[in-house]
């Protein structure tokens, strides 16, 4: 079992712990703190994160930064693997939704925890392989997925989630060409709603994604007839940043049916995927089951499901992200314009905004952040954080207390592990920004700060337009 306790290094430097509402209760899993689980005030009454300085690392590799602890990342990972062992008897495996972040260092640290990778492009899945995952545990998804996706997924001998008809007759012998089996998952389609933000919503009925359930003997028939196509089992996603335990739970039985009318057609169908989703503490209102909760949620349904069926226990997956890995990630700005709209609002503007973070603007989500430089200043007014793009609505966070800020200071958002480095743009020609990891006093570069050269790297300007 993983202890959630911290490093010895922590316990011993002197450093206080941090006051609450970002206090660390060691207790609690990394998905319901702000701040990663080795975060810390040092002595120079700065934030101190995997044993490195924030200020310091802003000094050393600019900023906007985004910090990714390795600790809380690898507790995270743990703490799910742990659960199944203790939750469920039968076989399990985890996956990290790699859309959630994915580069080579993220990948290898998941990787090396044991958990298998979930991925939606031909660049996610290059990445994947390139950082040396398994090819067995790594799952191809997606909507309309290219037949070169497909054709990379199947050499890698990876296992395709198919997710639609088109997808599934590529595969089939006669289109494809193919006659090595090719392991496939189906994704179908629940129709379950929870309460989150329409556009992270996929298990309701009305979503481009996977299989209608009304066809589920159609397309059982169907693959019982290809030869090529070895069906390990189903899959299901229904949202993300989800906080209520009872879809969950509905999903396990919803598709241990299926599982069963699956083998009515003589499919060996023996793996359930229940796709991810488990939400994390943006703000202090925030709370979301723990990671340990949510999988014995999962693990309960499914054998209640399964036994009352008198069914074999599935090999049971569940592919999260943000719970894995976003609250493992801070990102720190340097503040520099103020403006004061006398009795409206001031605004506090950082050196990034809906770049490196288009959240706030794109699903109207909530930040907290922290002055990393004066962390024991109590705050004195309410600010409104700003980004520095064209664009009105590009703010980080509305009306947050903060003591008073000064340009130079450095200010740390907390929880942007998921959805954030992954979802960058370069909008207003803006380099993407740099990554570290940081583990016991070290920090490591994952992603490099993009330069002003690399955002002409891929411009063509053909002769004729040349200026003489
Ligand atoms: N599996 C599938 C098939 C998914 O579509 C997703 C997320 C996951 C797993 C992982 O879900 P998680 O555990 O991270 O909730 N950009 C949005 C989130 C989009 C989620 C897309 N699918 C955001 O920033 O909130």
């Amino acid at each position: 079992m993983v202890s959630t306790s911290r490093p010895p290094e922590a316990q011993n430097s002197g450093c206080q712990y941090l006051p609450c509402p970002i206090s660390l209760d060691a207790t609690r899993s990394p998905n319901q703190e702000l701040l990663p689980l080795t975060a810390q005030i040092n002595s120079r009454d700065c934030l101190e994160i995997g044993g490195c300085d924030v200020p310091a690392l802003v000094q050393q590799f600019g900023s906007p930064l985004y910090i990714l602890d390795e600790e809380t990342l690898r507790t995270a990972c743990r703490q799910y693997q742990d659960a199944f062992k203790r939750h469920y008897p039968g076989a399990s495996q985890v996956l990290y939704a790699s859309k959630a972040w994915s580069c080579l260092a993220v990948d290898a640290i998941v990787g090396s925890e044991g958990l298998g990778i979930d991925v939606v492009s031909g660049g996610e899945l290059y990445t994947a392989l390139q950082a040396g995952i398994n090819p067995n545990k790594l799952y191809l998804h997606g909507n309309n997925k290219s037949i070169a996706e497909l054709t990379l997924a199947v050499e890698a001998n990876c296992i395709v989630v198919v997710d639609n008809w088109q997808e599934l007759h590529n595969l089939a012998k006669e289109k494809s060409g193919i006659s090595k089996p090719i392991r496939i998952m189906l994704r179908l389609t629940p129709g379950i709603e929870c309460h989150t933000h329409e556009y992270i919503r996929t298990g309701h009925l009305d979503s481009k994604f996977g299989f209608d359930p009304s066809q589920l003997d159609e397309i059982f028939r169907f693959v019982s007839q290809q030869s090529t196509l070895n069906c390990l089992g189903l899959h299901a996603h229904i949202g993300s940043q989800i906080f209520e335990r009872q879809p969950h739970q509905d999903l396990a039985g919803v598709m241990v049916e299926w599982l069963n009318r699956a083998n009515g057609y003589g499919l060996p169908v023996s793996e359930l995927n229940l796709g991810g989703g488990l939400g994390i503490r943006y703000v202090e209102s925030d709370d979301p089951p723990s990671i340990e909760e949510w999988v014995k949620t999962i693990c309960e349904a499914i054998q209640a499901a399964a036994q009352a069926r008198a069914l074999p226990l599935p090999k049971l997956l569940c592919e999260p992200g943000r719970s894995l890995i976003g609250s493992a990630c801070v990102t720190a700005y340097t503040i520099g314009s103020t403006k004061v709209v006398p009795g409206i609002r001031t605004y506090v503007a950082v050196d990034g905004g809906m770049s490196d973070n288009p959240r706030p603007i794109t699903y109207q989500s909530v930040y907290r952040a922290v002055v990393a430089n004066r962390m024991s200043e109590p705050s004195t007014q309410k600010v409104t954080i700003a980004g520095k793009h064209c664009e009105s609505g590009d703010i980080l966070v509305k009306a947050i207390d903060l003591p008073e800020v000064k340009s130079g200071d450095t200010l740390v958002i907390m929880g942007t592990g998921a959805y954030n480095y992954s979802m960058a743009s370069n909008y207003n020609r803006l380099p993407r920004s740099a990554a570290v990891v940081v583990s016991r006093g070290e920090a490591n570069l994952i992603v490099r700060r993009e330069t002003y050269q690399d955002l002409i790297q891929q411009d063509c300007l053909p002769v004729r337009l040349k200026q003489s």
